[in-house]
């Protein structure tokens, strides 16, 4: 078994209440017009930032500092999260699967197996998210899944296609279409049946995640398994590029479309016999379309039908719940997190943040993992997330609240860890609304504040820090860094996360004196920030977690 007992840190105090503030997509970028987080008036964060290089500096969020196959993969919430919450760099669900199937192991597992007893009189079904993003899913390993399948004996195969524009530019899920259209006509002159069968965009059909609004899952469900959309099409490029012209859609808000044949019969509804493939490796916005596809008892809407079928998920997305039950690859064995360790060793521990962002200081935090691992030593609060809009219109969303429930439970001094998500600079980064941007991270900004007053009246530590970037980079940009510009001089706007490393920073009336960045892990990430933590609330952390990035210096 695992020894739970954590040494205890020989300067520092326990008992000490620790605010653990993660900023979502609030990365450190060149000041410019579209770095929002520059142009808005951040005064709190500004005053942080004055502390450096002792109280203040920033650490990788990107690549292969949080378990990323190369430096080219931008940082996202669930690995940055995970190694916030871990210490440690875990091989993330993408390279995972990309091993998996270069190997051709994923064809040897026990999920493969299990799909493959419909191959023979039943058509297999994939469904994921469709871009070369790599936060969720990748293209191309798609398209080696499928090459793959084929070659180990499926005969008819139902693509259901989930548009993207959020980790991607928004349009290019046209040319994502077109591509997988390709690779399927090829499939079609060896003979195997291979179509796209539905689709929708992604925020808006299927991805929903941490429940906020199932009727995102429920227009999937009709699209994919019941073959019913307000759109019926003949073809998928025709239907993206159409719908693409409703007003205010985009890639990520397509509306469902259903592939039709000649006859305006849906080519591929999902039946009784099928397999089906969540091809998606990470979790979050896969846990609610694979407890719809799983769960024999369901209430969250009406499945209408509820095909027997074979279903895998590419990985596992949720460890506690063992969901799905069969998937192709094995997730990262992401153990003995800080959040584990720190509730054997008296550490109690509130977390909150709303909605959309609140399975990221929880289930990620914990390696994936829903639930309390002690409820009488946690406490999780959730606040609702408004929902069925895009964040843009609602820029400060619930920061405010959220630094609210996080001042309450700081002044109860019934934790020693209090830890919050503030949501805006990414939900609203990645609308690509620059001036609502703005806003967003104002609202961040003063709910830093909010937490910080808190700590301030009950002599306590702050850890300011940020999962990956986003708000502070709206452009996309060429190699020497200028905004690219479209064929008509349009800048692209950037909806999505960045490369650029992060902010940390530490303070408080708890703090002792002494205790500093130390400067020999310059190349320090986000998975260094759980031992750190860990020293602040007295102890030390596991061997095997990163290097904490704090000293203490006697004075
Ligand atoms: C999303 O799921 O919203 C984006 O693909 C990634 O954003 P996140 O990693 O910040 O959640
Ligand atoms: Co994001």
């Amino acid at each position: 078994g695992v020894s739970w007992k954590l040494a205890d840190h020989p300067k520092l105090p326990k008992d000490k209440i620790v605010a653990m503030v993660v900023l979502d997509g609030w990365g450190e970028a060149n000041p410019d017009q579209y770095n929002c987080i520059y142009v808005a008036d951040t005064p709190t964060m500004d005053s942080l930032k004055q502390g450096a290089p002792e109280k203040w500096r920033l650490v990788r969020a990107h690549g292969t500092a949080v378990g990323l196959p190369t430096e080219d993969d931008m940082g996202n919430s669930e690995v940055g999260h995970n190694a916030l919450g871990a210490g440690r760099i875990f091989a993330q669900g993408a390279k995972l699967v990309d091993s998996a199937l270069a190997s051709g192991k994923i064809y040897e597992g026990e999920g493969f197996e299990y799909i493959k007893e419909s191959f023979e009189t039943g058509t297999l079904h994939l469904i994921g998210l469709l871009s070369d993003g790599g936060v969720h899913s990748r293209l191309d390993q798609l398209q080696l899944l499928l090459k793959g399948a084929s070659e180990h004996g499926a005969k008819r195969i139902r693509v259901h296609v989930l548009t993207d524009g959020r980790d991607v530019l928004d349009g290019t899920s046209v040319g994502f279409v077109e591509t997988l259209e390709n690779d399927l006509a090829k499939l079609r002159e060896k003979g195997v049946d291979a179509q796209i069968a539905s689709g929708g965009g992604r925020m808006y059909v299927t991805m929903d995640r941490y429940e906020n609004d199932w009727d995102v899952v429920k227009r999937g469900w009709d699209a994919h398994v019941l073959g019913e959309a307000p759109y019926k099409v003949r073809n998928a490029v025709e239907a993206v590029k159409k719908l693409r012209q409703e007003p205010n859609a985009s890639d990520q808000y397509l509306p469902p479309f259903v592939i039709v044949d000649e006859n305006g019969k849906p080519v591929g509804p999902i039946v009784d016999g099928d397999a089906v493939v969540t091809f998606n490796f990470r979790a979050d916005r896969m846990v609610m379309i694979a407890k719809a596809l799983e769960y024999e008892d369901f209430d969250k809407f009406d499945r209408v039908r509820f095909p027997k079928i074979r279903y895998a998920g590419m990985l596992q997305y949720d460890g506690e719940l063992k969901l799905p039950s069969r998937y192709l690859v094995s997730p990262p064995e992401i153990d003995r997190t800080s959040g584990e360790y720190l509730v054997h060793n008296g550490v109690r521990t509130f977390a909150c943040s709303e909605t959309v962002k609140f399975g990221h200081v929880t289930f990620f935090w914990n390696g994936n993992r829903s639930g309390y691992f002690d409820p009488q030593m946690e406490e999780y609060v959730e606040i609702p997330s408004d929902s069925g809009i895009t964040f843009n219109v609602q820029p400060k969303m619930k920061a405010v609240e959220i630094a609210e429930k996080a001042r309450d439970a700081i002044l109860s001094r019934k934790f020693q860890q209090v830890r919050v998500n503030l949501p805006n600079g990414d939900m609203v980064g990645h609308t690509g609304d620059i001036e609502a941007t703005v806003v967003a991270c104002k609202a961040a900004d003063d709910a830093v504040k909010l937490i910080l007053d808190a700590i301030e009246q009950v002599g306590g530590i702050y850890v300011v820090t940020a999962d990956h970037g986003n708000a502070e980079d709206m452009v996309k940009r060429n190699k020497s860094g200028k905004p690219l510009l479209d064929k008509n001089g349009q800048i692209q706007i950037l909806t999505s996360h960045t490369l650029q490393p992060v902010p940390i920073a530490i303070g408080g009336p708890g703090l002792a004196p002494g205790v500093r960045f130390r400067n020999d892990v310059p190349d320090g990430g986000l998975a260094n920030v759980a031992a750190t933590v860990m020293n602040l609330h007295g102890f030390e952390a596991p061997s095997d977690y990163e290097p904490t990035l704090i000293e203490v210096v006697d004075n």
